[in-house]
């Protein structure tokens, strides 16, 4: 039997499991998905190999630890740093980001975007500025603290703290911190958030399966919104496809993954 898991912390709310096992069993693959729940993301390649895995996704906070842990990194990934799968390919670890394509898949329905405001710049704001760049969508970085903004500094975007943003209209605001995952909080403050919602088009919230209050203030605002879920399958979908080792097509493995959600 072949085993896979998602490493997180936390990750007792992860769908993935649900989303893979749905697809191994419809496609009689003998296979097996669970949870990892790990503290320490310097131990990941070492609990990969000693579980014996196939293949692994990565969730928060361990997608930069994982793209350090990987023998190869391969495709948009290289670029992004951050890896949110990892295949096992004859004893090297390989590691790919399916995040980045599965959130443009998620966004065609707004339309034409010229720009879009990123809350956040933890490894899923690095997926998402790289590939909207790349989808000619300018990406502007909003973050809480500047730490984690040396690396879109240095790569050409425009990054600010809270201390050193000035608001802007963006045609798109997209939550990719972790706040309202399991807490109440909202990203930045609430009268800020007010006015850029104002401005804005239409909102994503990259959490799923709840009403954060990231959410709640957009669904205010009466703007067009997504949350997760459609990043969510669409990431799936792509590293499914990754754990099969591209033996199924993706149109086939997405119309099964999307009956998961009915779970
Ligand atoms: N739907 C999907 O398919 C999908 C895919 C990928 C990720 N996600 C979700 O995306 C989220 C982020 O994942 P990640 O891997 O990018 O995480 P990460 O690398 O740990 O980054 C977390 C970011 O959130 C910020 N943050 C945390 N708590 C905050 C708070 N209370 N207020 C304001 N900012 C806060 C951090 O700011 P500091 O730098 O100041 O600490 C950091 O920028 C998670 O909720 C994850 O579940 C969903």
């Amino acid at each position: 039997m072949q085993l896979f898991t998602i490493f997180g912390n936390p990750v007792s709310h992860s769908r993935s499991p649900l989303m893979h096992n749905y697809v191994f069993k419809k496609r009689g693959i003998d296979a097996c998905y669970t949870r990892t729940q790990l503290s320490d993301g310097s131990k990941l390649r070492d609990v990969f190999f000693a579980k014996g895995l196939s293949g692994a996704n990565v969730t928060v906070p361990h997608k930069e630890a994982a793209f350090g842990a990987c023998d190869e990194i391969r495709g948009i990934a290289k670029e992004i740093g951050a890896v949110n799968t990892l295949i096992n390919e004859n004893g090297r670890l390989i590691g790919y980001n399916t995040d980045a394509d599965g959130f443009i898949a998620t966004i065609q329905s707004f339309g034409t975007l010229k720009n879009a405001l990123i809350l956040g710049a933890g490894g899923t704001a690095r997926a998402l500025a790289t590939v909207l760049r790349r989808h000619t969508i300018e990406p502007v970085i909003l973050n809480r603290s500047s730490g984690r903004l040396d690396y879109f500094s240095e790569n050409g975007y425009q990054a600010y703290s809270w201390e050193t943003f000035t608001p802007d209209a963006y045609d798109l605001i997209i939550n990719t911190t972790s706040a309202g995952l399991s807490d109440d909080l909202l990203p930045l403050s609430a009268p800020l958030l007010t006015q850029l919602l104002s401005r804005s088009r239409c909102a994503i919230d990259v959490i799923y399966g709840k009403e954060t209050p990231f959410l709640h203030e957009v669904k205010r605002a009466e703007l067009p919104f997504k949350d997760g879920s459609d990043m969510l399958l669409e990431q799936g979908v792509l590293a499914n496809h990754l754990f099969m080792h591209g033996t199924v097509s993706t149109d086939t493995i997405r119309p099964i993954m999307q009956q998961s959600f009915l779970y």
